[in-house]
């Protein structure tokens, strides 16, 4: 049965039973718990906790999940994968335990041809939390398995949570015995890979604390009601209803094995080690692209980072497959290609997505190729000194440094006839695991402070919002932390955070940086320097306590800075403007992936399908946007549902808000967004926006910058204040300037080189004055000399061979420095002399020529060599000194 069947044959399930079909929500929720969704359940979490009322009783989805903790073993089990297909339903107080088994059991047991999955109901083990009888009973009653078949276990196993404040419950897991010859006896407790768990239903609700009920911690508190949170694996019930080895081997992922076997020629099942290659190739490819679908790119942060470490383990396996070329944009068609039935933003998207990988490909392979050449020198360093291993830490730091993984360093160093240090590697590994643990450890102190927020959040509810219309505004307060605790009372000079009931400040969000201001009451002054929103919901003023003190329930007066708000609120109303105008000039698969508007100027940051924005584009870009700006459009902001928001074609981003109800930004037609930020009236106010710069800020994403209103004028007045000295200075007129300046370069140009080549000659003609100059060195004439100018060769060796015949019958050393800026040439001569005393040219080379980072060789008389650190010929000289008189 295929994958998209699957699928179908689930919705249909559900939707039949009353269950509302809901949409996957992008893998990126706007979750400060999550990087990325890895469960179904995600989505409806607010739903589950009571902060916003469910719009149905029960709900069935399809969701799309990453979960990349386990991404070691992806390729060597059966069943790991970073991105895979939950299949839930979801009952909000609805039906209850009994309900959720009914329905699971029907569908993994009902025949194929009433459409369900037809698994053998012999086969099937469920398991329930320890001490939930009820279950146990209800699996008895509905199923008519017998007892010793229904598995009781502790709370690691049958109690699930997200791994953090919240909601949770025990569970009951449905596992598949897959037969005597994947395992032991014994059912789930016994072995978890002959007995395969597909289907997790979560009986939800409790709401757990800081510490999980997994580990025997009791909830903190009940939910508002008993809901049903479930999840099946997709990818698991495809793998064993195509009676194929592994989730790798599904219909959907397959194909990316065969992309790789064309490309590298191998071929899938000829050899264990490639094995797992093709099928981290496979996982990542599919992971990669949902991602990026995602709006992800790479970078070296959180979610970014997780991309990258997946783009680069593809590039490295396809290497270690013996493929040299650019592979990911070919897999991503094939992912593509498959996934598209199910999801084909895919397909519309793709040329951004095409774009991101490449671009991430082409910085990968550079990184590559540096690490290579670390990794030759390493090599022939080892091989010089007759050693037959890399060292632990030179394979550690092509691992950290370059990105080497320690089984590329491992091949390339057999194919060079080394073995390598891997416990040396090991050990370096370890610790820096450790220091990153310790790191972690000490930023999850942060999470306990969460737990204040959320008490604040309980107690009073959400912070209601009152800056789209107020500056200024009565509130009282509601929570006060000094030092991350919650205290009764805070006086002057003490940092504090401050929650209202209400509140005109805006919390940073969305690009949109915080209001400043001051919160005024009884006897006190706070002022506040930021605004975060630690938890969803609650807006928490940062600052100072100036004046007095400030009490827990005091009223407030909270007042903005208005000249600040109206700053940003300008540059907020700009950056849709920018958008709109870069998806006019280039194209709707140029997408936003950030941005940051502060008073007067903003940053736009976008991924670029085809690169870099010509000046004459970005010109236009900036024309249309003032444009809009003259015709003075009304800037509208209204409430809507998802789906009218939607139909009316607003733009949207990595599904920045739960529930239904959306807040549109539009200006017209001319742009429609989703948008949570505060914006001017009219687009007039803005007065003019001027683009700065354009650039890469790396893997395919581009980054505008632009200043508005005042700011943009005052910049273009200093612009032109400086041309208008220019031109006076030049005595040319501005339009002349560009042509004046080229020409005044070309001259200073030929200038500088006549210079060169005259003092070239000047030191070419200087042999006597260089004889004349000779040092005794023990006896001995030394001539030690830098000649600057780029003189050749073999310039330079005619002069070292005059300088040395003027020294005559006399013991003389003659070495001659011909230096530009990055290169220095050098010769050394010695005269008879010199030779009877044993100073032979060609072994005084090896004694200077590290100082100036070369090598060089010859005879007695005459050697010559070259190197790539002028800087270093003062000592050279020195220790040239220094050898000669050791003779
Ligand atoms: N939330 C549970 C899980 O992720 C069931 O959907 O396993």
């Amino acid at each position: 049965m295929e994958t998209h069947e699957i699928n179908r044959r689930f919705t249909d399930h559900f939707v039949n039973a009353g269950h509302t079909k809901v949409p996957s929500a992008s893998l990126i929720l706007d979750d400060p718990t999550l990087l990325f969704v890895n469960a179904g359940m995600v989505q409806f979490k607010p739903y589950f906790l009571g902060e916003v009322p469910p719009p149905y009783p029960r709900a069935t989805s399809i969701q799309k999940c990453v979960r990349t903790g386990d991404i070691d073993e992806v390729g060597k089990t059966t069943r790991h994968n970073t991105f895979f297909q939950m299949a839930g339903n979801f009952s909000f107080g609805d039906y209850f335990k009994a309900g959720a088994i009914e329905y699971a059991w029907n569908l993994v047991t009902g025949s194929q041809d009433a459409g369900g999955y037809g698994f053998d109901p012999d086969r099937i083990w469920p398991t329930v939390y320890h001490d939930d009888d009820e279950a146990f009973e209800l699996w008895r009653k509905i199923t008519g398995l017998p007892e010793e078949r229904i598995q009781r276990r502790g709370g690691k196993d049958n109690y699930w949570d997200m791994g953090v404040p919240g909601p949770g419950g025990p569970c009951s897991e449905i596992f598949y015995d897959r037969g005597p010859e994947h395992g032991r006896e014994g059912g789930p407790v016994a072995d978890e890979d002959r007995y395969l768990e597909l289907w997790n239903l979560v009986f939800m609700q409790d709401e757990r604390g800081e510490r999980s009920p997994k580990q025997g911690h009791k909830p903190i508190g009940e939910l508002p009601s008993k809901n049903i949170d479930t999840g099946m694996g997709v990818e698991r019930v495809a793998y064993l209803l195509q009676g194929v080895a592994n989730v790798y081997e599904t219909d959907l992922v397959r194909p990316v094995i065969a992309r790789a076997e064309e490309l590298s020629g191998r071929r899938y099942g000829a050899d264990p080690t490639d094995d797992v290659r093709f099928r981290v190739i496979a996982d990542h490819a599919r992971s990669g692209v949902m991602i990026i679908g995602d709006g992800v790119t790479p970078s070296n942060e959180a979610r970014g980072y997780v991309l990258r470490r997946l783009l680069r383990r593809i590039v490295r396996s396809a290497r270690l497959l013996g493929v040299r070329e650019p592979v990911l944009g070919s897999f991503a068609e094939v992912v593509r290609d498959a996934m598209a039935p199910s999801y084909p933003e895919l397909v519309t998207d793709f040329e951004r997505i095409n774009a991101v990988v490449r671009a991430e490909e082409d910085a990968f392979l550079q990184t590559l190729s540096s690490g290579s050449r670390i990794f030759d020198t390493a090599v022939t360093a080892v091989k010089n000194q007759g050693g037959t291993q890399l060292a632990g830490d030179q394979a550690f730091q092509l691992h950290d440094t370059y990105g080497f993984p320690i089984d590329l360093t491992l091949e390339m160093a057999a194919e060079a006839g080394l073995s390598v240090d891997e416990d040396g590697f090991r050990r370096l590994m370890n610790e820096q695991r450790s220091r990153a643990k310790a790191d972690a450890a000490a930023r999850k102190t942060g999470h306990v402070d969460a737990s204040l927020y959320r008490a604040v959040l309980d107690n009073h509810g959400n912070t209601v919002f009152l800056g789209y219309t107020e500056l200024a505004s009565e509130g009282r307060v509601v929570g006060l932390l000094r030092d991350g605790q919650s205290v009764a009372a805070a006086s002057e000079g003490d940092a504090v955070e401050v929650m209202l009931d209400r509140t005109p400040f805006y919390a940073e969000a969305g690009g949109q940086q915080a209001d400043t201001g001051y919160l005024r009451g009884d006897g006190f002054v706070v002022r506040v320097d930021d605004v975060q929103s630690p938890v969803a919901g609650l807006r928490v003023h940062r600052g100072e306590v100036t004046a007095g003190t400030v009490t827990l329930d005091a009223q407030v007066i909270a007042e903005i800075d208005p000249a600040r708000r109206s700053g940003v609120s300008r540059a907020h109303t700009a950056t849709h403007l920018v958008h709109a105008g870069v998806r006019n000039a280039l194209g709707t698969s140029a997408r936003q992936a950030g941005s940051l508007n502060a008073p007067g100027r903003l940053r736009f940051d976008f991924t670029s399908p085809s690169g870099a924005v010509s000046p004459a584009a970005l010109g236009e870009i900036e024309d249309e946007v003032n444009t809009v700006l003259q015709q003075n459009r009304e800037v509208e902001a209204y409430e809507t549902s998802m789906d009218e928001a939607r139909k009316l074609g607003a733009l949207m981003f990595f599904g920045e808000k739960y529930g239904d109800r959306v807040r549109v930004v539009d200006m017209g037609e001319y742009s429609r967004e989703l948008c949570g930020g505060t914006h001017v009236h009219r687009t007039g106010e803005l007065g003019m926006v001027k683009v700065l710069s354009e650039g890469s800020i790396g893997s395919g994403v581009r980054r505008v910058e632009a200043l508005v209103g005042l700011d943009a004028f005052r910049h273009m007045s200093k612009e032109h204040l400086l041309l208008t000295q220019l031109s006076d200075q030049l005595k040319a007129r501005p339009e002349e300037l560009p042509d004046r300046v080229a020409g005044l370069v070309e001259r200073l140009r030929v200038v500088e080189r006549d210079l060169e080549k005259q003092r070239a000659e000047a030191v070419l003609s200087s042999a006597g004055s260089l004889a004349d100059a000779a040092e005794d060195v023990d006896g001995t004439a030394l001539v030690a000399v830098e000649v600057p100018g780029g003189v050749g060769a073999n310039d330079l060796r005619a002069l070292t061979a005059d300088v040395r015949g003027r020294l005559g019958a006399r013991p003389g050393v003659v070495a001659l420095f011909g230096t530009d800026s990055d290169r220095v040439t050098f010769v050394v001569a010695t005269t008879e002399a010199a030779r009877t005393r044993g100073l032979a040219a060609g072994k005084l080379i090896p004694t200077f020529a590290g100082s100036v980072g070369g090598r060089g060789g010859g005879k007695a008389d005459l050697a010559q060599g070259g190197g790539t650190n002028p800087a270093g010929v003062p000592d050279a000289v020195a220790a040239l000194r220094t050898a000669v008189r050791a003779h």
